[in-house]
């Protein structure tokens, strides 16, 4: 278990498409677990591979009830749409009210490769939304509606 440096967005892995994950080793597991450790030290709610420094496509989650490990995710049936406050642990300071789909269902795999599905709705929905978005290089901002000044955060 160790905590990893999370870049921020001036890196280029935070504009990479990552690849598959292809092993479900010791490795892949060391990665996960120091990802975890990594996340709740800075308080987060989510935190992809690439904001790690590692171009693969998995990303962990914790909204207070036990880390999800979504491991080669999809998205399907998106439903809806919401617009709430979103930041990223990549982008210290910076907040922005985001437009994401209400409900989404994620299809991914566990750390031993199997296939599982999780709808969320509201939070649980956009932090799906956001760290699968980061497997694409993808920043917050690029959805945001509008972007929050020092005075509302
Ligand atoms: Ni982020």
């Amino acid at each position: 278990m160790a905590i990893r440096k999370i870049l921020t967005e001036k890196e280029t892995a935070l504009r990479t498409v990552c690849r598959p994950v292809t092993e479900f080793d010791a490795r892949l597991w060391q990665l996960l677990d120091d990802m975890a450790d990594t996340l709740h030290k800075a308080d987060g709610v989510g935190l992809a591979a690439p904001q790690v420094g590692v171009l693969r496509r998995l990303f962990i989650m914790d909204l207070g009830d036990g880390v999800v490990e979504a491991i080669n995710p999809r998205l399907v049936d998106p439903q809806g749409v919401q617009e709430d406050v979103e930041g990223c642990l990549s982008c210290p300071g910076e907040y922005g009210i985001t437009r994401r789909p209400m409900t989404v269902t994620l299809v991914a795999q566990d750390r031993h490769g199997k296939e599982f599905t999780l709808t969320g709705s509201e939070l649980l929905a956009r932090c799906i939304c956001h760290e699968n978005d980061h497997l694409d290089g993808v920043l917050f901002k690029e959805h945001v509606v509008r972007m929050l000044g020092p005075g509302e955060i």
